[in-house]
């Protein structure tokens, strides 16, 4: 049902006002990747010198990709592929642009079966310290409740089943009742109870130490591995590449200032990293666990901290629901682009909010078996990729390739595509010079950036 045209942006629902949709386009951003991901992948890279790559990626590559995507969704005003079809339309390309959108979708879905399991997990933990767990444990007992939650598949399955119904459950209402409320409760509370852990660290940890990790040089190899980690990181923090961006773009109000919003949308986002660092390797150091310990960092390490500290229990509720808070505002963003493109095809909200959060949950029980029955099992080691699970494959294919090749897309749709003066009506960016230094970052830093990366990889 093609047929349905929703460029009458008079029917395209929006947010109520420009800090709403700052805080939630901020809550799409903030997630399991900041606190979860970060925390891990720079404890795996030896810290300092990986969060300066990092850094870099941030400011001068995912940055203004992000502007780009945005755009793309004010402009185009649809789903995905209905915004880039639109663009299309109105360029008169012939190269068919919703392809792009169509790979997003389907990054959507392939990012919230990953992003399930491992928010389920925490909100297992939030209940588990609610009933007073990991205070005074031992680290045996931590390490017995990660590995029977881990070898039972059908618990985690039904952990995961419940974070994509809370999911579903705020995606089937409208917009400033469902995604955008939730947005404008979660967000304070997460930034307060991040504070409050980071206040603790300084307190109980060894903070110095945390610091001089995460901001000092040490030793590290410089690999395209790490590079292509940095960049991947950066991409998925934002949240762009999938659709999710372009879709909240699209509900933005006509009086958003697309570049200053972006400003403290990326503040904001790096600033829940950092600080997500600076909460838990303090106490990571401070009681002599491996702050390298990857994956299993927020889980297994950490908790192992909940059971030696004041107050432990406590403690270990306010981080797992910090940790359910920053990924129900980015799971909602992931729902929200199929689920939109289904309205258009006529699909009542809450149907078509029920049958993707299925789809999701059903490919998810790919990453439960990655972590249980299947933990051996290596789908593509005969292509050379040898160690990795299907989740490895699934998390570091989607942020380390899909991510940067749709960014890629985007910046060259609006870069080389669309007419240079509407591109600047639509940003409403007062500066002259900042947006002529953005069009040149999108036009030729940014694609420069990605394509020597990739050949790096593949040749170097
Ligand atoms: N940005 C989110 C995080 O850091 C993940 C995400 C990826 C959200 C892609 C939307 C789109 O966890």
């Amino acid at each position: 049902m093609a047929g349905e045209e929703s460029t009458a942006s008079g029917r395209l629902p929006s947010f109520s006002t420009r800090l709403a949709f700052i805080i939630v386009t901020a809550g799409s951003a903030v997630g399991l990747g900041n606190i979860w991901g970060f925390t891990y992948v720079a404890g795996k890279n030896g810290g300092g010198g990986f969060v300066l790559i990092y850094l870099l990626a941030l400011a001068f590559v995912a940055a203004p990709v992000f502007i780009a995507e945005l755009l793309l969704g004010r402009m185009g005003k649809g789903s995905p592929p209905t915004a880039l079809g639109n663009l299309q339309q109105q360029t008169g390309s012939r190269v068919p642009w919703p392809i792009v959108a169509w790979a997003g979708l389907v990054g959507t879905i392939l990012v919230l079966s990953f992003y399930c399991v491992i928010a389920g997990q925490a909100i297992y933990y939030a209940l588990v310290a609610a009933g007073g767990g990991f205070a005074d444990w031992s680290f045996e007992q931590v390490a017995a409740l990660d590995a029977d939650f881990k070898a039972n598949a059908p618990g985690m399955a039904l952990w995961a089943a419940v974070f994509m119904g809370l999911t579903a459950a705020i995606v089937s209402l409208d917009i400033r009742a469902g995604i955008e409320r939730a947005g404008k409760i979660m967000m304070p509370l997460l930034f307060l109870m991040l504070m409050g852990l980071v206040a603790y660290g300084a307190v109980y940890g060894d903070f110095m130490r945390a610091v001089t990790f995460l901001f000092g040089f040490h030793q590290m190899d410089l690999s395209v591995r790490v590079l292509l980690e940095a960049v991947g990181q950066a991409f998925f923090t934002l949240g762009i590449g999938v659709g999710g961006i372009m879709m909240y773009g699209a509900y933005s109000g006509r009086d958003v200032k697309v570049g200053s919003a972006t400003a403290w949308i990326v503040a904001m986002d790096l600033f829940v990293a950092l600080a997500a660092g600076l909460a838990i390797f303090p106490l990571v150091f401070a009681s002599g666990v491996d702050a390298a310990a990857g994956p299993g960092l927020v889980f297994l390490t950490l908790p192992q901290v909940f059971t030696a500290i004041p107050g432990g229990a406590f403690v270990a509720f306010v981080f797992f629901l910090l940790l359910v808070f920053a990924a129900i505002t980015s799971s909602i963003s992931l729902l929200s682009p199929t689920v939109a493109r289904l309205e258009e095809a006529g699909w009542r909200r809450p149907v078509a909010a029920g049958a993707m959060a299925s789809l999701a949950f059903l490919v998810g029980l790919l990453t439960v078996m990655s972590f249980s029955d299947w933990s051996d099992i290596h789908p593509l080691a005969f292509l050379g990729l040898e160690g990795l699970t299907a989740f490895d494959l699934i998390r570091e294919g989607v942020s380390n390739f899909v991510l940067p090749l749709s960014g890629l897309a985007y910046v060259l749709m609006i870069g080389w595509a669309l007419r240079k003066d509407a591109v600047q009506k639509s940003l409403s960016m007062q500066d002259g010079t900042l947006f002529q230094f953005w069009h040149m970052a999108i036009r030729f830093i940014v694609p420069v950036a990605i394509i020597a990366m990739f050949l790096t990889a593949l040749f170097g």
